[in-house]
């Protein structure tokens, strides 16, 4: 088992600067896609207060197909451009909503999800990898500081999957 400090964080960023070093950490020497994509959505879902569900889903076809991920078992197979996820995978935004009820074409999973925020995993040639989705049963709770801090740490996990080194 891969033991991690506990974290001291007074503020969000701060809260992220940790968690980006502990995933960089956690991921250093792997580019296996299934590993590395278990292991971010656990660290992150053990690590960030209120969250319900995080994981990924990559794209299959013109849609998206579930990945790794921690929380309650997810609808398998979003259709393209449907939901938050599509929003993201489409526009190749990061999506903050702040009322899952207020977003028209939001798929429900978990019902306890009240806000979600969804990253666009896009590879260095331009294509895209999937998104990284994260709900949370409290409203509103992610703001600008976890876009920056969720890009971050997906800009890590996108590195990762690269070999840098002569194998
Ligand atoms: N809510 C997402 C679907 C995935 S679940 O949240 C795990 C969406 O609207 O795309």
């Amino acid at each position: 088992m891969h033991e991690l400090p506990p974290l001291t964080a007074a503020s969000k960023p701060q809260l992220y600067a940790e968690l980006l070093d502990q995933v960089t950490g956690l991921l250093r020497g792997e580019t296996n896609l299934v590993a590395n994509a278990a292991n971010f959505a656990a660290l992150v879902y053990h690590t960030l207060p209120d969250i319900n569900w995080c994981g990924f889903y990559f794209r299959d076809g013109d849609g998206l197909i579930v990945g790794p991920f921690q929380g309650k078992p997810a609808c398998v197979r979003i259709a393209h451009g449907r939901g938050v996820c599509g929003a993201a995978a489409v526009s190749r935004q990061t999506q903050v909503v702040p009322d899952v009820n207020a977003f028209p074409d939001h798929i429900f999973c978990d019902g306890a999800s009240r806000s979600e925020i969804v990253v666009p995993l896009i590879r260095k040639d331009g294509s895209l990898l999937g998104v990284w989705d994260v709900d949370s049963p409290v409203l509103a709770r992610f703001d600008d500081d976890d876009r920056a801090g969720m890009q971050a740490l997906c800009a890590v996990f996108m590195a990762s999957l690269v070999q840098t080194r002569a194998a």
